[in-house]
């Protein structure tokens, strides 16, 4: 057995090293802790990748939850393996200048202390493996700025008599320059990894780059500018450059270019090295020739602001240097251009956010439909008897419709997780439950609703309806014995109405073939409603998810399917009419509601005021795809 070993793998960089090598035929050991959820919020987390990573590559993969700052742990693993190590690939890190000056403990101990304890325990169990540590070209601070530019047409350049015409080579002094703190703890690291191999003999290459980019970047605001830049292109989303005219220019390397280098270095691996690594004089660009390129392979026109005020440190120009490395490895070339990389991230996203543009577009015109922006989160403004029209239509003509009752922690959990706020937003219908969110309707947009529209009651006039037309209802989710309440106590409130199945949650996520069975039996049954009860996200979830399969309208309804089984007692109506339903269910479920409702009302009220007084804007179209399925059942 011959093992690759991966650090940061469920990251951008490591998880394709991990399907590249897996597919090679290595075992690839991938160690990765999640931090990135730490750094930056769940929206960031990379738990999705992992998973695709143990489904996809099955057992070639095998995962390990460890923190590389854990020095025993990493010595434990490696002592595991021992010499079947063959090749390490450092990639986990704190990625950010901004987050480096938050918590510089942090930052230095994982970009730092992290590499010490991977280099001793390869030193000590696996001496003869490949060591690839991924640097970065903010080693070089920002010295690159002083460098001899002029400002051409639609970029920057550098003086062509400059040594580094070609590009910026790895002699460029590390002193004496502005690295901010992520730029000295990768520093540190990168010295290391080159002195195991000087002192220690070590096979260690560091490999500094600069934008790595790819489809499967999920590119923001603030990293992955390519990604981000074909993203606001294709969903007609405002993006705005900052400083140097918008000339500043990057070279950008495909990441499939960057783990071929990657490859190479380890069929053949040197000692001690240190290249520059970027897509060079072959793959750069400025972000104004940036932007028309997009603009020509969408065939869109991106609408762009600029700001004079350039971002702390930029580069105004980097073009590396690869020569050295293809010296070294004269059989790697570059296959991606900026066009090409261009040309891959809209081919294999472009459907995913083409749907995203819908709810750009639908920002923008939400005053022609009952959809209302409130913190981000498109709720429409309707009463009960609008919604029952729409629900009853779509059943009878077996359509589907997604529909959620969003309350105060519905929303904020939207507004937290700019995935979830997409699936939201994707919804067909998002009623306002609870007091609060209509205030919020009533008092951001004037919508003058009289009363909300919450799941329970929703469900219950819904079952009227549907046992006086005879459209049958599925029930999906809670536990077995809730289920059965409900089953008995609707059919003796409403005799007349057709329970044509019902499905109790299984707590857990579903493989893709069972997804695909909960939705045959679904269909199978003949039901024309489908009710979900599993709780506030994963039933909304569970709409989105199964919106496109699913012939009936699909209501997530929340705490519905307890209240009318007789498990959770409705409020008093005086309770309910003031906006305290939640002071009722947090004196019945107070352990596990403090937090929705001493944290989140707070939160919520506090954003309100944020979009009220036009402080924050709250776009709905900056939400986030979701990558992969959650598959709740
Ligand atoms: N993406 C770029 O444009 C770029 C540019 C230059 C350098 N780099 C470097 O390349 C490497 C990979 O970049 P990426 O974009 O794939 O990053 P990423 O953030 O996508 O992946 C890093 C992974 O490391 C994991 N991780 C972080 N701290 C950890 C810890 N203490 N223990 C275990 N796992 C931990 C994270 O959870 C994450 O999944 C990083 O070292 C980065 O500094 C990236």
């Amino acid at each position: 057995m011959s093992v690759v070993l991966i650090t940061g793998a469920a990251g951008l960089i490591g998880s394709e090293a991990a399907t590249h090598f897996a597919q090679l035929g290595y075992t690839v050991v991938g160690v990765d802790n999640d931090m990135r959820k730490q750094f930056f919020g769940d929206e960031a987390s990379t738990a999705w990748n992992r998973e695709t990573l143990e489904r996809t590559l099955g057992a070639s993969y095998r995962h390990r939850n460890l923190d590389i700052r854990d020095t025993q742990a990493i010595d434990k693993l490696f002592a595991e393996y021992g010499a079947a190590i063959t090749v390490v690939i450092h990639t986990a890190a704190q990625p950010s200048h901004d987050w480096a000056a938050l918590d510089p403990f942090t930052d230095f101990t994982v970009n730092a202390n992290g590499t010490m304890s991977l280099l001793e325990a390869t030193r000590k169990h696996a001496p003869k493996a490949a060591f690839i540590y991924t640097s970065t070209n903010k080693v070089y601070g920002d010295t690159p700025n002083r460098l001899p530019l002029h400002e051409e047409k639609t970029r920057w350049e550098i003086d062509p008599s400059h040594k580094y015409a070609g590009g910026i080579a790895e002699d460029m002094s590390v002193d004496h320059t502005l690295h901010s703190l992520f730029g000295c703890s990768k520093l540190a690291a990168d010295v290391m990894v080159q002195e195991y191999g000087r002192y220690f003999g070590l096979q260690t290459g560091c490999f500094r780059g600069g934008c790595l980019t790819g489809p499967n970047h999920s590119g923001t605001k603030l990293h992955g500018f390519l990604a981000y830049l074909m993203k606001c292109t294709v969903t007609h989303t405002p993006y705005t450059v900052f400083g140097y005219g918008g000339k500043q220019v990057r070279d950008n390397i495909h990441s499939a270019d960057l783990i071929a280098a990657f490859e190479a270095f380890c069929r053949a691996p040197r000692v001690g090295e240190v290249y520059n690594m970027g897509g060079g004089r072959f793959s750069n660009c400025s972000m104004i020739e940036a932007i028309d390129i997009c603009e020509e392979l969408t065939g869109d026109e991106l609408e762009w602001t600029y700001s004079e005020t350039n971002r702390i440190g930029d580069h105004i120009w980097w073009v590396s240097d690869t020569s050295r490395f293809e010296e070294h490895y004269p059989e790697w070339h570059l296959e991606y251009d900026v066009p090409a990389i261009l040309k891959d991230i809209l081919d294999r996203n472009r459907d995913r956010w083409h749907s995203a543009g819908v709810v750009d577009r639908l920002s923008s015109c939400v005053m022609a439909s009952t959809k209302r922006n409130v913190l981000g989160i498109l709720v429409d403004a309707v009463d009960y008897e609008s919604a029952i029209d729409r629900i009853v239509e779509a059943a009878e003509a077996g359509k589907s419709l997604t529909v959620s009752a969003l309350a105060v922690h519905g929303v904020m959990t939207g507004v937290a997780d700019a995935s979830h706020r997409y699936r939201l937003n994707h919804l067909d219908l998002v009623v306002p439950d609870g007091q609060p969110v209509r205030y919020a309707l009533n008092w951001l947009h004037g919508t003058r609703l009289k009363d909300r529209v919450t799941g329970p009651i929703l469900m219950s006039k819904l079952c009227k309806v549907a046992a006086a037309r005879g459209i049958p209802i599925f029930l999906y989710g809670s536990r077995p014995e809730v289920l059965e309440a409900l089953r008995s106590r609707l059919c003796a409130r409403f005799p007349e109405l057709i329970i044509a199945g019902s499905e109790p949650s299984k707590f857990r996520r579903l493989s893709p073939e069972e997804k695909a069975a909960t939705a045959e039996r679904i269909r199978n049954s003949g039901a024309r409603i489908t009710f979900v009860g599993l709780g506030c996200p994963r039933q909304e979830v569970w709409a989105y998810e199964y919106g496109g399969i699913l012939p009936t309208p699909i209501l997530a309804v929340g705490a519905a399917f307890d209240m009318h089984a007789g498990f959770l007692p409705f409020a008093p109506m005086l309770m309910q009419d003031a906006g305290l339903e939640w002071l009722h269910r947090l004196w019945q479920e107070p352990r596990r509601l403090w937090r929705r409702y001493l944290y989140l009302n707070p939160l919520f009220v506090g954003h309100l005021a944020l979009q009220l007084m036009r402080l924050r804007r709250y776009d709905p179209g900056d939400a986030t795809a979701p990558v992969q399925e959650l598959s709740y059942g």
